[in-house]
């Protein structure tokens, strides 16, 4: 039996978007291709409110993290990290050997502006890593504020933002907000299968990418760049994928963005207020994500049973991650799920454990 996604990724693919990976092939050098690529790249633009480069790479996220790394800084960089998911983007900085500073903060907290402020005042830093949406412990970063002060104070730093597991739920205007890279694999709140990284780059990163010598190949900008005005990429893209991408842009704007973001936002007030009735939030409540929600297993209960009898009802969520495991367990309230689909979770949830009555 089909069980429904209500995992922080992958998430539940409708019909209509699986259907749309499976039209006829054509060549990507083909015009065919590049009249895809272009209107694809133009819904990019207005889905993150903005007119510079919007990048389709063949690769889950992780890929794109490591090409930003490569062509982001001549100096240093601030890896902020506040769960497993940011603590990659520090794991990738040092793999790559490029000189870093990790500003850790407690798991369940957020990366505030104050303490960016602080660390990027006692080095000489050129970039910085932040991850939006932590999605290990569902704590959303304010990454607009930070932005903001960074400019003012710090203008020579690079912003990059892991946006994987909140783009296309939550409100992201890459040029309004200054940021630099910006990105996401589609698998999450884009609800499509995985395999596309969506990536937005400053003209500023761009151009500082080309002052940095060895910056690799697959990922670099100035690659994709030589095939960009003709809506193509270097290597071979994911062409069923970036079908099903067009069609579920227009889903989006067909909903309309505003009430898409408002949707996911009622959706996790819903499942905060159910999980604060009957067990708890975990971390700072001024922080929760509006994608995904890590509920406090304060009742001890076996998640692993749990999530056997959802699946006899069609469903999954998700255990915690790494050390949270068993401790808390994820429901993820993104993409193309609905305030139907919480309300038919909570009451699963509600009958397996015996509770509300
Ligand atoms: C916030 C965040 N960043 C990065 C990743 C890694 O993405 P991928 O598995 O697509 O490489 C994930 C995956 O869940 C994530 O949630």
């Amino acid at each position: 039996m089909y069980k429904k996604l209500f995992i922080p990724g992958p998430t539940h693919v409708r019909e209509e978007i699986l259907q749309a990976q499976t039209a006829p092939m054509i060549g990507h050098r083909a015009k065919e291709y590049s009249d895809l690529q272009e209107v694809v790249t133009g819904k990019l633009q207005k889905l993150l409110y903005t007119s510079q480069r919007v990048y389709l790479f063949a690769s889950s996220a992780t890929g794109v993290m490591e090409g930003s790394i490569r062509q982001a800084s001549k100096k240093r960089i601030l890896n902020t990290v506040c769960g497993s998911f940011s603590k990659r983007w520090w794991e990738i900085t040092v793999a790559n050997g490029t000189p870093c500073d990790k500003l850790q903060v407690a798991s369940g907290q957020a990366v505030t502006v104050d303490l960016v402020d602080e660390a990027l005042s006692k080095g000489d830093y050129d970039a910085i890593t932040l991850t939006m949406n932590e999605t290990a412990t569902g704590i959303m970063n304010p990454v607009k504020e930070i932005a903001e002060m960074i400019h003012q104070k710090y203008p020579d730093v690079l912003i990059l933002v892991d946006a994987v597991s909140c783009m296309a739920g939550v409100k992201i205007e890459f040029d309004a907000w200054g940021l630099d890279v910006c990105f996401a694999g589609v698998q999450k709140c884009f609800a499509l299968p995985p395999g596309l990284t969506v990536c937005a780059v400053s003209d500023r990163a761009r151009q500082r990418a080309l002052e940095i010598p060895n910056h690799g190949y697959y990922f670099a900008w100035d690659a994709m760049d030589s095939k960009y005005d003709k809506f193509q990429t270097p290597a071979t893209p994911a062409i069923s994928l970036i079908y099903a991408l067009d069609k579920q842009l227009d889903c989006m704007f067909e909903e309309g963005l505003e009430n898409r973001f408002a949707r996911h936002l009622e959706m996790a007030e819903y499942i905060r207020d159910w999980a604060h009735k009957y067990f708890a939030v975990y971390g700072d409540q001024r922080y929760l994500s509006q994608t995904v929600t890590n509920v406090e297993n304060t009742r001890t209960i076996n998640i692993g049973d749990l999530n056997k009898e959802l699946g006899k009802r069609g469903a999954q969520i998700s255990n915690g991650y790494g050390d949270l495991k068993d401790k808390c367990f994820r429901i993820g309230h993104m993409g193309d799920l609905t305030m139907a689909d919480m309300k038919w979770l909570t009451e699963q949830l509600n009958d397996i454990l015996g509770l509300g009555n």
